[in-house]
């Protein structure tokens, strides 16, 4: 394919992730994208009219006929011209190193914030994510059906806690729990929803001039026009530069459920995201999208497939076009890697992939020599910077019931670490048998027992151990931490030192008396 057919291939994708906190309505807008857009490419329906009408169950068929899922890793969906893949965030209430890798596989983020609720814990730490990575992010006020907050107090608290200026590109008619419709804010014009029995995949849109909308809302409207115009006083009207420096959020408000709001945002993605761009390389090289073949594993999963037990790595590409069967470097040990199963995974349900392009996600099957961060390539060679990995706050130690599994408790171990399900810390002290799981969650340990015993066969138990935080250190600090109370040093798998440390009040103290050690904080530094 010539390089201009690929530009055009990557000018047409884009590729993001939703943020949210549990609850907030991932799931439920993730269902909404997916069958708004499906429908218009379907019946062919045009913006401003009524949609056809479509329930759950409509869904359900879906899934089945096109293994779509909204488990799914990575969910491509075409919505008019565009491609858009939208690559899942593990949805349980825990964190894992999972969640941060999916964000090094994405070129924007939707942030889904629960109008009664606001900015919740685990929506700001995945925003930091954002931040760290230069990630541009689009805020979509979710529930506005219901009662909640006042817009500019939602838009104050993202201003005030993260630094992050709320830009409304379409901002609510009605309060929260009376949503009527939204005000085009660029446009002045107003788009009415009508609510629908049982909830159609489109919700109906009447639009309207702000005269009509005047007539037909009152105060409502007069209410909505003065609180935009406070805002465009106030300097948060949209500016796409400042958005992709990640200043400023594009906003909407939304109502998932009723699908009030869908459009909009599937617009704003495709008018306002960026599409995907090259990448650097460890050498300060950029790999062009329209360059070779390049691709990024940003996540591996074992025994998704009860009945064959495999491992899957998930790969961003980042240059090139994909062909299955092609056969590519594996630039961390240099061999070559077939690619001849290549698929795009749903949830349970596979399909076979044939091309693929910047920004798709694919999925390789038996992909026994992968892991997280590495880099795929056809030449000339190219490897990318490794994902950074998060600052873990929670250990403990993982011992085999029995000493007689020994040997399938480490082999179980050593997958789990390479898969990055946790990070696994040794040190003479302990010794082999016992080695230290690191988290960013406490339920990864869950998932390392859980996947030990059907996997591996092997009973564990867990003991949690007084440590919250940890720093990097070198070999020539290692044993005065170790003298330290409160401090023991640790070797990560890929060789990196690590001393936990029981708080942050003792590592103020020791940083303090000994300011002459190497402890560096843990933070993504891609
Ligand atoms: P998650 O993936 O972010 O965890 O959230 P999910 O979509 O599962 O939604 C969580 C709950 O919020 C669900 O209710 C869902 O129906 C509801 N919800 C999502 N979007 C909206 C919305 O725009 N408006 C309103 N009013 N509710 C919304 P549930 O009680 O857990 O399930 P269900 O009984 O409604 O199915």
């Amino acid at each position: 394919m010539s390089s201009e057919a690929i530009a055009r291939e990557v000018a047409r994708r884009r590729t993001f992730a939703i943020i949210s906190h549990p609850d907030a309505g991932k799931s439920t807008m993730t269902e909404a994208l997916a069958l708004h857009a499906r429908v218009i490419g379907e019946a062919g329906a045009i913006h401003g009219k009524a949609g056809r009408k479509s329930t759950v169950s409509d869904w359900m068929e879906m899934e089945k006929a096109r293994g779509i899922s909204v488990s799914s890793t990575a969910l491509q969906f075409t919505y008019g011209d565009a491609v858009i893949n939208l690559v899942d965030t593990p949805g349980h209430a825990d964190f894992s190193e999972d969640t941060y890798r999916v964000l090094t596989a994405v070129d924007a983020a939707v942030m889904l914030i629960d109008a009664a609720k606001g900015l919740e814990p685990q929506t700001l730490k995945l925003f930091q994510v954002c931040r760290h990575r230069g990630i541009p992010v689009i805020t979509v006020i979710n529930k506005w059906d219901r009662p909640g907050r006042t817009p500019l107090e939602l838009i104050d608290e993202i201003a005030e806690r993260i630094g992050l200026t709320p830009t409304p590109l379409f901002f609510p008619v009605g309060i929260a729990g009376d949503f009527r419709g939204l005000l085009d804010r660029r446009e002045g014009s107003y788009v009415r929803f009508t609510r629908t029995a049982g909830g159609a995949t489109i919700a109906p849109e009447e639009l309207m001039s702000a005269d009509a909308a005047q007539d037909r809302e009152g105060d409502e409207w007069t209410a909505a026009v003065e609180e935009s115009e406070l805002l465009t006083e106030m300097g948060q009207d949209h500016d796409q530069e400042l958005f992709l420096a990640g200043e400023t959020s594009p906003m909407i408000f939304a109502s998932a459920m009723l699908n009030f709001g869908v459009r909009q945002l599937l617009d704003t993605l495709v008018e306002l995201a960026p599409p995907p761009a090259g990448r650097e390389s460890v050498d300060h090289v950029t790999r062009e999208v329209t360059d070779p073949f390049s691709a990024v594993v940003f996540k591996v999963q074992a025994g998704m497939d009860a009945s064959h037990r495999d491992r899957l790595a998930f790969m961003r590409i980042v240059s090139g076009e994909f062909e299955r069967g092609m056969v590519v470097t594996h630039a961390q040990t240099g061999k070559p890697f077939a690619t001849k199963y290549a698929q795009a995974v749903f949830g349970r349900d596979r399909a076979t992939v044939d091309t693929a392009y910047p920004g798709d996600v694919v999925g390789l099957v038996n992909a026994m020599t992968l892991a997280p961060g590495d880099t795929l390539y056809t030449d000339p060679s190219v490897e990318y910077p490794p994902i950074p990995s998060f600052a873990p706050e929670h250990f403990a130690v993982l011992r085999a019931d029995s000493a007689g599994k020994y040997k399938q408790f480490r082999k179980g171990m050593d997958q789990l670490d390479s898969e990055g399900v946790v990070q696994v810390l040794r040190n003479d002290l302990r010794g082999d048998a016992s080695p230290v799981l690191a988290a960013v969650g406490p339920m990864q340990f869950e998932v390392v027992t859980a996947r030990l015993k059907a996997e591996f066969g092997v009973d564990t138990s867990v003991e949690f151990l007084g440590f919250s935080l940890a720093r990097r250190t070198d070999e020539d600090s290692a044993s005065e931490l170790d003298r330290q109370r409160g401090v023991e040093v640790f070797t990560r798998s890929d060789g990196v030192r690590l001393a936990l440390v029981s708080d942050k009040w003792r590592l103020q103290y020791i940083e303090k008396e000994h300011p002459d050690l190497t402890l560096e904080p843990l933070v993504a530094t891609a």
